[in-house]
C-alpha cells in the first residue's frame, strides 16, 4: 500500500526540512517558509549552513544524524536563518537514510504554550471525569455521616456537642469540595455569543469589590478598541472572579490590581486542528502581592495544587479550562514583585 503523504508533511505545524547528503535543503514544508521568511524556492539545493550558518547547532545536528547519531535533540537553541534572529527554538535530527536527514524545528514560545495549554486541558477533562463518580460515592455516604451527628448532638451534653459539630462542619467542608469539582463535569461549551469583556471584566471587578477584595485597591486600563470576543460571559466571570479572589487572598489591604486590556490584531498562535488561530483580545491580571511559591509556579493550571489551608486548588484548573474551551491561551509570570495573568482571547465574527 503506498499513500500520498504531501499533504501531511506541508501541514505539520512546525518547521521541517529534509536535508540531503550533500547537507543541500531538499525539502522544505509551509510551516518552515513561514518561520525563516523564505520561500521553498529560495531554499531548495542549497546548503543548510549558507541559511543557518556554519557551525551553528542546527548544522551541527544535522551532521551527528548523518554521522550514526540516529536521532538529535537540542534544547533551547538560537536560531539564525539569513543572517537573521528568528527566536529559541528545540531542534530535532533523524536520520532517514541514505544520508538523508529529517531536521525539525519547534519553536520555544509556540511549544512551550501549546504543551501547557493542552496538558491542563487534559488535566480538567480527567477531573471532570472523575467528578460524576466522586460525587455519587461520597454524596451518600456524606449525608449518612452529617445526619448522624445531627441525631447525636441531641442526645449529648454541651461539651460533647462540640465534637458533634466538628463532624457536621467537616463533612460540609466535604460536601462543598464534591460541589466544585462537580461544577467541572457540568460545565459545558454553554450558550456562545458575542460578549463585551470590558461588561464581564466590570461585573467581576464590582463583585470582587462588594466581598472578597474589600481591601485592594484597582487600577484600570482599558483599550476602547476591543471588539467582542465569544462565548460565555458567565464563564468569563467566573475566570475573572478566580483570578481576582487569588489576588485579593495574595494581598494585604492597600495592595493594587491592575486590570489592563489591549486589541493586538497581530497576535497569532499554531493550535493543533486549525492552523493559525488569531487571538488578539488580550487581558492582564497584576497583582501586588508577594508572587506565587516557585514550588509551585510551574504546577497552578494542574487540578488541586493550592498552599492555602482551606483551598481546592481547583480555581485556576478552572481557569484554563474555560479559557481552553473558548479556543483562548492564559499564562502567567511570576515574581517577588507581584503576579500576572495574561488570557489571549478570540475575536467574535458574524456567521451567515
Ligand atoms: N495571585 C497570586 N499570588 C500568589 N499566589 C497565587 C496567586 N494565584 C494563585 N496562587 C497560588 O496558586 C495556588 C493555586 O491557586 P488556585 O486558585 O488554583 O487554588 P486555591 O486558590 O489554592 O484554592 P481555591 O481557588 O479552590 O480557593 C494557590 O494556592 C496559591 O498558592
Ligand atoms: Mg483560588
Amino acid at each position: 500500500m503506498s499513500r500520498n503523504f504531501e499533504p501531511v508533511w506541508l501541514a505539520l505545524p512546525f518547521p521541517a526540512f529534509v536535508i540531503d547528503a550533500t547537507a543541500r535543503i531538499a525539502e522544505v514544508n509551509d510551516a518552515a517558509e513561514g518561520f525563516c521568511m523564505a520561500s521553498r524556492r529560495q531554499m531548495r539545493g542549497h546548503k543548510l549552513e549558507d541559511f543557518a550558518g556554519t557551525g551553528s547547532a542546527v548544522v551541527d545536528a544535522v551532521q551527528q544524524a548523518q554521522g550514526g547519531m540516529r536521532s538529535v535533540v537540542l534544547h533551547d537553541v538560537q536560531i539564525g536563518w539569513g543572517g537573521q534572529a528568528r527566536g529559541m527554538a528545540n531542534v530535532q535530527a533523524n536520520k532517514l537514510g541514505e544520508g538523508e536527514v529529517l531536521l525539525m524545528l519547534h519553536p520555544r514560545s509556540i511549544a512551550d504554550r501549546m504543551d501547557r495549554s493542552l496538558s491542563h486541558r487534559h488535566a480538567a477533562r480527567s477531573v471532570a471525569g472523575m467528578a460524576a463518580m466522586l460525587a455519587h460515592e461520597i454524596r451518600n455516604p456524606l449525608a449518612g455521616i452529617s445526619g448522624a451527628a445531627q441525631l447525636l448532638s441531641g442526645a449529648l451534653g454541651t461539651e460533647d456537642r462540640e465534637l458533634t459539630d466538628v463532624i457536621e462542619d467537616e463533612a460540609r467542608r466535604i460536601g462543598d469540595l464534591v460541589n466544585r469539582v462537580e461544577a467541572f463535569g457540568e460545565m459545558g461549551p454553554g450558550e456562545v455569543q458575542a460578549v463585551n469583556i470590558h461588561d464581564v471584566i466590570d461585573r467581576a471587578k464590582r463583585a470582587a469589590a462588594a466581598g472578597f477584595a474589600k481591601h485592594i485597591r484597582f487600577k484600570e486600563v482599558f483599550d476602547p478598541s476591543i471588539p467582542p470576543t465569544v462565548g460565555s460571559g458567565d464563564q468569563l466571570m467566573q475566570v475573572l472572579i478566580n483570578l481576582l479572589k487569588n489576588a485579593a487572598e495574595a494581598m494585604p489591604a492597600g495592595g493594587v490590581v491592575t486590570l489592563k486590556t489591549a486589541f493586538r490584531p497581530g497576535v497569532k498562535l499554531s493550535l493543533p486542528g486549525k492552523r493559525r488561530q488569531s487571538l488578539p483580545i488580550e487581558i492582564l491580571l497584576r497583582d501586588s502581592g508577594p508572587g506565587i511559591a516557585p514550588s509551585i509556579l510551574e504546577d497552578v493550571f494542574e487540578p488541586f495544587v493550592s498552599t492555602k489551608a482551606s483551598g481546592t486548588g481547583l480555581g485556576l484548573s478552572l481557569v484554563s479550562k474555560i479559557i481552553a474551551d473558548h479556543g483562548g491561551v492564559v499564562d502567567c509570570r511570576s515574581d517577588s514583585s507581584g503576579t500576572e495573568f495574561r488570557l489571549l482571547l478570540p475575536v467574535w465574527k458574524e456567521v451567515g
